[in-house]
C-alpha cells in the first residue's frame, strides 16, 4: 500500500515570512494522515526544517549538483541540503530542463547523488504542449524515465511526478483520462523495469495546477498516489484544502 503525498514546490518565492504560513499548516496538521512535503528555496531551508522539527511536514530542496563538493560557484550539494535539514529533493522539474537546459543524465546524475546522500528524490516528467499535440507524450515520457531514473532507485528513495508542462501555473489540466493513461504507463514502465514489487511501491505525482476544487477528482485517478502543488502550496489554507482532498 502507497502512502499518499503532498508535495509542495515554493520554486523562486517565499521569504522568511513564508515561514509563519508553514507553521499555520503545521498546525492545521498536527499529524497528517499523508505525507507532506514542503519544498522552499534554498535560503528557507534551514529555517523551515527548524520551524516544521517535530512535526509530520518533511522538508526538501528543489535541485542539487551531482558532485558531494568542489569549485562549483551558485550550486548546492545533496549533502548540504540534507545537513540543512532536507530529506528530499525535486530534481528534473521542468523549469530547470528549460532555464538550465538539464538532460536527462544531468537529472540522473543528480538523482544517484542525492540516493547516496540519503535523500529521496521526486524525479518529474512532463511533454510540452507540442509533443502532446504531436502525439509523442509517451514516447517523451518514456525517454525521461529511462534517462533520468538511477538504477538503484527504489520505493523509498524515488518518487515520479508527471507535470505536463502546459499545464504548469496555467490552470489547464489534462482530462482525468489523459492523466490516468499517463500514470498507468509510468506505473507500467516501472514494473518493467524494475521488476513488479519496486515498481508498483514507487509512488506517482501529478502536478500542474492542483487547486483544492479538483485535487479530489485528480486522486480518484488510478496510479495517483498524490500531488506535487506549485502555487497553491503557497497558501497555507490553498494546501490544507488538497492535504483534506488526499486524507
Ligand atoms: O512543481 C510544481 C508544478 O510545477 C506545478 O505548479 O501547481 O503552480 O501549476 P502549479
Amino acid at each position: 500500500m502507497r502512502r499518499k503525498l503532498a508535495a509542495g514546490n515554493w520554486k523562486m518565492n517565499g521569504t522568511a515570512i513564508a515561514l509563519a504560513e508553514l507553521e499555520a499548516l503545521a498546525r492545521a496538521f498536527p499529524s497528517p494522515s499523508v505525507d507532506v512535503l514542503i519544498c522552499p528555496p534554498a535560503t528557507l531551508l534551514h529555517s523551515a526544517a527548524k520551524a516544521l522539527g517535530g512535526t509530520d511536514i518533511a522538508v526538501g530542496g528543489q535541485d542539487c549538483h551531482a558532485a558531494t563538493s568542489g569549485a562549483h560557484t551558485g550550486d548546492i550539494s545533496a549533502d548540504m541540503l540534507a545537513d540543512a535539514g532536507a530529506t528530499s529533493v525535486i530534481l528534473g522539474h521542468s523549469e530547470r530542463r528549460e532555464d538550465h537546459g538539464e538532460q536527462n543524465d544531468d537529472i540522473r546524475a543528480k538523482a544517484r547523488a542525492a540516493m547516496d546522500a540519503g535523500l529521496k528524490t521526486v524525479i518529474c516528467v512532463g511533454e510540452s504542449l507540442e509533443q502532446r499535440d504531436a502525439a509523442n507524450t509517451l514516447d517523451i515520457i518514456g525517454g525521461q524515465l529511462s534517462g533520468s531514473i538511477p538504477d538503484q532507485s527504489t520505493g523509498e528513495n524515488l518518487v515520479v511526478a508527471y507535470e505536463p508542462i502546459w499545464a504548469i501555473g496555467t490552470g489547464k489540466v489534462p482530462t482525468l483520462n489523459e492523466i490516468g493513461e499517463v500514470h498507468d504507463f509510468i506505473r507500467a514502465r516501472l514494473e518493467r523495469r524494475f521488476g513488479e514489487g519496486v515498481g508498483r511501491s514507487v509512488r506517482l505525482l501529478y502536478g500542474g495546477s492542483v487547486k483544492p476544487t479538483n485535487a479530489s477528482d485528480i486522486f480518484a485517478v488510478s496510479n495517483v498516489d498524490g500531488a506535487l502543488v506549485g502555487g497553491a502550496s503557497l497558501k497555507a489554507q490553498d494546501f490544507s484544502g488538497i492535504i483534506d482532498a488526499l486524507s
